[in-house]
């Protein structure tokens, strides 16, 4: 029996017993006995988990569930209610991808179930698609994202840093993954890196794979893997406007390439385009200022003032927009920012 054989055999009597319940998971095993996951669930799930935590995806997941049971469905739904729907997940070219693929899938007839086929589809990069692959269709795909990436770079004490390293930790991850049951052992390596092989204070003494493991043996393995040096990251800021009127506010759409692009949103001063919150009001006078929202993107921090409009004169509103009912400003799927100022500006 070989090293790597061990490995994935631990790893996965590990998983059978303490794999976590989560609302697009089938039981370990279950592929194997002919009931694998839905393709549409998996897909749905992984392109929903990527940057975001299992804790904050599962509500949409469900929630897409029950709107658009199947893959057909959500590719015949109005761009925007799918949109809408995401608001809170970030990072909106998923949603705008999410889109495209369902129409590419419900036009080809279902979704491939070979790997490469899956990565030519929108959206579906080298993870998703090996995902897929590994655990709708029970293909040994090598699946690597960043729990998985922990877990193997402390296992064989990878010490290059990232992003240098991924190459050494995917050749690593290839090696111990197995030809049987590859969508569990993904889903084992994930589950081990979220709960035992945690960032901080990994729990060695509950880990089936210790006696293995070239980092515990180094006594630090809580340093892999080794991260280069941080990007101090900017600060943008910005002016968001709160123009209210008769129990509506007024929200425009924005643009649909960019920053939250096609997302409904509070005009604003093209922070994101400009980055110097120099632009101009949508209407000229009065404005009184409502406080300030700070919120992190990945590449930058923002800090958007917000002015509140004090005057009257509507009808020199510039630019397309809606009035949009206070009573229903929920189902306008404000991405977070803008949530976040509308907070604001309703308790001012
Ligand atoms: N993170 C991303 N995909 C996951 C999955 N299928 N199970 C657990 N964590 C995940």
């Amino acid at each position: 029996m070989t090293a790597s054989r061990a490995i994935s055999e631990k790893l996965l009597e590990w998983y059978d017993r303490n794999a976590r319940a989560l609302p697009w998971r089938v039981p370990p095993g279950a592929g194997d006995i002919g009931s694998a996951a839905d393709p549409y669930r998996v897909w749905l799930s992984e392109v929903m988990l990527q940057q975001t935590t299992t804790a904050h995806a599962a509500p949409y997941f469900s929630a897409f569930l029950e709107r658009w049971p199947t893959v057909e469905a959500l590719a015949a739904a109005p761009e925007a209610d799918v949109m809408a729907a995401w608001a809170g997940l970030g990072y909106y070219s998923r949603a705008r991808n999410l889109i495209a693929c369902a129409r590419a899938v419900a036009e080809m007839g279902g979704f491939p179930d070979d790997e490469a086929e899956l990565r030519k589809l929108p959206g579906l990069g080298a993870y998703t698609a090996a995902a897929v692959a590994a655990i709708a269709f029970g293909k040994r795909a090598v699946v690597v994202d960043a729990n998985v990436e922990r877990v193997v770079a402390r296992l064989f004490a990878i010490g290059e840093p990232l992003p240098g390293g991924k190459a050494p930790i995917r050749a690593a991850a290839e090696a111990i993954t197995p030809h049987a049951r590859a969508g569990d052992f993904a889903q084992g390596m994930m589950d081990l890196g979220a709960t035992i092989c945690t960032p901080r204070d990994p729990k060695c003494l509950l880990c089936p794979l210790t006696a293995d493991c070239t980092g515990r043996a180094t006594g630090d393995p809580a340093r892999f893997p080794v991260k280069a040096a941080r990007k101090i990251r900017p600060t943008r800021v910005g002016t968001a406007f709160w123009i209210e009127r008769d129990g509506k506010v007024w929200l425009v759409r924005r643009p649909g390439k960019g920053m939250l692009g096609g997302m409904r949103a509070l005009p604003d001063d093209g922070w994101s385009a400009r980055a110097d919150g120099s632009g101009d009001a949508p209407l000229p006078g009065s404005w009184r200022a409502g406080g300030v929202v700070r919120h992190g993107f990945t590449h930058f921090d923002i800090e958007l003032g917000l002015a509140i409009y004090a005057g009257d004169k509507w009808r020199e509103l510039k630019g397309e927009g809606e009035w949009w009912p206070l009573a229903v400003l929920e189902a306008a799927g404000l991405p977070t920012l803008f949530a976040k100022a509308a907070r604001l500006a309703l308790a001012s």
